[in-house]
Formats: C-alpha cells, structure tokens, sequence
C-alpha cells in the first residue's frame, strides 16, 4: 500500500457532515412502575392479575410494566361506558361535550413535549416527528372535532343525528397518540362512549392521556383505556359494543369483519396500504426526491399510506434514482431522541423480522438492493434504510405491506401504463402523483383508485380532511365532517 492509500484506508466512513449529538432530555417524563387499566375514570388494577413489561426499542429497555386487560376488565370497562353514555353523556348539550374536547385538546398543547418524548421513547419514531407531526396533529383532532359537537345538525341537515352508542376501538402502534385522538375526538363529539385498546408495543402515551382526561375532569366512564394484545382486542370485539373501530393489519380487520357479521354492529376497519408514488418526467426532480424520501422514510416507513412503490417515467429515471441514492446516505438513523435523527428504531422485533424476511424475498426473486454505508447502533431494533430496482409487479416487495424503510422502484413510459401499474394491487389507501400539469394531476386523481391522492407532495394531514381506503384497505373514513359519519345513527334520512 502506498502513504496516500494507508491514509485513505485509516480514515472511517463518516457521513458528508457530521452533527454533533443532541439528545432531548427525558426528565419531563415521570413513569410509573405499573400501570393500571383506566375504567370508569380511574387507574384499576386487572382483575386478570397479570401485567406485561414495555421497553424502548431503541434500546431493549423495560421502561413499566401495564395491566393486560382479559374478557372480565374488557366487560368492565364496557359496563362502564354503556352507563356514562345512557346516563350522561348522550344527553349532554353538544357545546357541554365540545368543553371537555377543547380541554383535552389545550392540555395536548401544554404537555406537548413530555407527550412527544414520550411517543418516542416508547415506539422509536424520531423525536422531530412526535414533536412536529404526532403530538400536534392529535390536539389538532381534539380541537376540530369539538368545533363539531354543537353543529351536528348543520353537519347533517333535515336527519336527527343520534350517537351510535358504545364505541369499542382498537389502535396500532405507528401513530400510539394520534391513533387514540383519529377514534377518541369524533366519537365523542358525536355523543359517544368508548373502550379504547392501544397496541402492545405503545401504550404509554395512551395512558398518559388518560391522566389529561382525569384533569379535564371527562365524566367518569366516557373514555376507558384497556391495554393488551390481540387477545385484549378480540375481547372487545366480541363484547357488548354498538361499533368497532379498527385500524391494523388486514389479517386482523377481515377476522373482526367476520366476528362482526351480522350482528349489527358497526364497522369501519382502517388497514394495510402499499401506496404508488409517481413520478412524471416533467415534475421538479428534487422536489420529487425529497417527497420520495418523506413518502417511505417518514416514521421508518411504518404507516399504512407509505410511497413503498416509486413509479417513475422513463426519461427522468437515471436522475431521479441518482439523487436518491445521494438523498439515502444523508439520512441519520439512530437514537429517536436525538433531534437530528431523521430514521429512529423499528417498533419491535417481529417487525424488524418481518422487514428483514421480505427484504430477503426480494433478493431471492432477483431485484437489485441498495443500501447506502450506514452505522447502526449495537443495541435495539434497526434497519438501513433501503432502496430496490430491477422491481417486477410479481415480486413480493412489490405486493405485500412491508411496513418499514424499504422502497421499491419500477418504471413507466405512459400514464395509462402508470394508472394501470399504481391500480395493481389489493391495496387502495393513498397515492402520490408528482408533475408540473394540473390536468394531468386531475386526470390521474381520477383513475388511481385510492382514498387520498397527493399531488406535488406526500404524507399531508390535516384534520378537516377525510382519509380512509378502497379493497383490502379497508372502509369507512376518518377525519373531516366524513369522520362523524360512522359515529351517528341518522335518522329520517332520505
Ligand atoms: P395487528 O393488526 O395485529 O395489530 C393492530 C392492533 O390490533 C393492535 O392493537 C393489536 O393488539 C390488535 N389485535 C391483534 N390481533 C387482534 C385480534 N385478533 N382481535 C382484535 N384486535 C387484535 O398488527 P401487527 O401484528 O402489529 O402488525 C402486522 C402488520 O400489520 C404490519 O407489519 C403492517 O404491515 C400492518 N399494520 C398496519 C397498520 C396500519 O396503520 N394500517 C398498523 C399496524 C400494522
Ligand atoms: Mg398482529
């Protein structure tokens, strides 16, 4: 070897600029060695006896242990919604209900940072999403959905708008908070009582919103909190409820779909995705790459609307894939608490298993992977953000819900060609159509059958506007004047 070549040899890989770290400090957050189930406005222990530990998978650390709620909690925390609802809350004014909102919706605001450190130390997401997206987003439910509940006859003119009675919902872990705000704020603003059952991996800030809910002074019973796994969720499917609320993977919506058929209750079940992201030769490529980026990167590509499918046009695909591959080596995966990390943990090991044996798939089928340099921390659950080309519409990366870092890229030469490619899957909740043509964005809009279409940009939410899926993704929407809809029974409507 040569001077100059030893001296190359000894340097480390070190990203193009390096950030000094800045860890958020943790010391806002005061948690309990156990918690308990919420029922009837108060923090019980389960009648099950048995709790389970929840960590950090940042760092495999046990941060509490939680109640595990069996059949008789679950009948418990139903028995009392059912008597806050017939009792109570139904009855209350709907400006009385829009107070209690607006009170949990400010108290969000004011404990916005310990929510978001938090979200962060419980699932892994970066600390700049739970601070900017998460915590935000679920007040901003809270307040929208109470500007509603005195307004139910203008949202639903010459009907009576009734609640629907006793809502039993279950949440995922990729959104923990903004999940629980997505079901709590219209049901409520509708009339409504609910039995809410957070994921396994991320209860804890369902739990802390239960302490919001006790200092909002929520009548007993209008929201209680049971924490568990699927068994917990099965429990509350088939107890006394007036409706079920799900959003998870579609294996477990079409077994509640089943569970729930004819019985009468209702249904609305929010599921898998895997979103085209399309982009048009004439789009502005950089804009293009940074929309890519957020579409499959945000929250380490755990949420169900994911761009995990890039279209490209033919003539900007050798641009496009090299300002990508430039873009992925400057992401910084690593400590979710850090406020430079834009890539934190995977949620949990099977889901890390689960992205690493489809990951395998695509190998194995014969597309190309990249993966840029990329150090990983020793301990927790990580994955290299990952790019894939030399994609067919067969392989299974480019079929099945991946649900992390992962995208896979393919090409088009003509729009029909992409309408028709973005349209191959069972899945139908979002889209992203990237081009400088309005008309061509319409005439896109109108053909990719998704719920949401995002046009020159991606991941775009706000609480006034309707999200929700065709096929496999489910049905029934959430959000906007659309979101009340399957919270009221509208009665004398023509
Ligand atoms: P999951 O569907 O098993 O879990 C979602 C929620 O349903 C959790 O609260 C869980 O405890 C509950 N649950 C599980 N089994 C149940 C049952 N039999 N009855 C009632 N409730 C039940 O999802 P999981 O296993 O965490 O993730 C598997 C895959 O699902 C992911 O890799 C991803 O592809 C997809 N997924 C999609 C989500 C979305 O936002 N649409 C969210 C989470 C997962
Ligand atoms: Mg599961």
């Amino acid at each position: 070897m040569s001077e100059i070549e030893q001296a190359a040899a000894a340097q480390p890989v070190v990203p193009a600029w390096e950030y000094a770290p800045a860890p958020e400090a943790t010391d806002i957050v005061k948690l309990k060695d156990t918690y308990g189930l919420f029922i009837g406005g108060e923090f019980v222990e389960p009648k099950s006896g048995r709790t389970f530990p929840t960590i950090s998978p940042a760092t495999e650390e046990e941060l509490a242990n939680v109640a595990e709620a069996g059949a008789e909690d679950v009948a418990l925390a139903v028995e009392a919604a059912r008597s806050a609802h017939d009792h109570h809350w139904r009855d209350l004014p709907g400006a009385e209900r829009a107070k209690y909102l607006y009170r949990i919706a400010r108290q969000l605001q004011e404990r916005a940072r310990e929510f978001a450190v938090l979200e962060s130390m419980n699932g892994g997401k970066p600390i700049k999403e739970s601070r900017d997206v998460d915590i935000p987003l679920a007040a901003a439910h809270f307040f929208y959905y109470a500007g509603w509940a005195d307004k139910l006859e203008y949202a639903f003119p010459h009907v009576q708008a009734r609640p629907v009675g006793v809502a039993g919902q279950i949440i995922p872990w990729n959104f923990p908070l903004l999940m629980a705000a997505w079901k709590l704020a219209p049901a409520l603003a509708a009339g409504n009582t609910a039995v809410l059952k957070p994921a396994e991996t991320t209860p804890l800030t369902a739990l802390l919103l239960a302490e919001v809910i006790q200092d909002a002074d929520l009548p007993p019973g209008v929201v209680n909190i049971v924490t568990g796994a699927g068994e917990t969720g099965a429990a509350l499917v088939d107890a006394p409820v007036d409706k079920i609320a799900f959003t998870g993977s579609t294996e477990v919506g079409k077994a509640i779909q089943r569970a729930t058929a004819g019985t009468g209750r209702r249904l609305t079940l929010e599921l898998g995705g895997k979103a085209a992201n399309i982009v048009f030769e004439d789009a502005a490529v950089d804009q293009a790459v940074e929309g890519v980026i957020n579409g499959i990167f945000f929250n380490q590509g755990h949420v169900c609307c994911a761009g995990s499918r890039l279209l490209v046009q033919e003539p900007v695909y050798d641009e496009l894939l090299g300002k990508l591959k430039d873009r992925l080596g400057t992401l910084r995966v690593g400590d979710p608490l850090d406020k430079n990390t834009d890539v934190g943990a995977i949620n949990s090991r099977a889901q890390l298993e689960k992205i690493g044996e489809l990951v395998a798939s695509g190998v194995e089928e014969g597309a190309f992977m990249y993966q840029p340099p990329c150090e990983l921390p020793e301990r927790g659950f990580w994955f290299v953000p990952t790019l894939f080309t030399g994609v067919s519409q067969s392989h299974r990366i480019a079929r099945e819900e991946i649900f992390g870092p992962v995208l896979s890229i393919m090409t088009f030469r003509t729009p029909e060609e992409a309408v028709e490619k973005a349209n191959n899957t069972p899945y139908g909740l979002s889209a992203g159509v990237w081009t400088e043509k309005g008309s061509r964005i319409l005439w896109m809009a109108e053909r990719l059958r998704a719920g949401v279409v995002w046009a020159n940009t991606f991941n775009r939410f706000d609480p006034s506007s309707p999200f929700g899926g065709y096929k496999e993704s489910g049905f029934g929407r959430e959000g906007g004047r659309h979101g009340l809809e399957p919270y009221l029974q509208l009665e004398g409507r023509p």
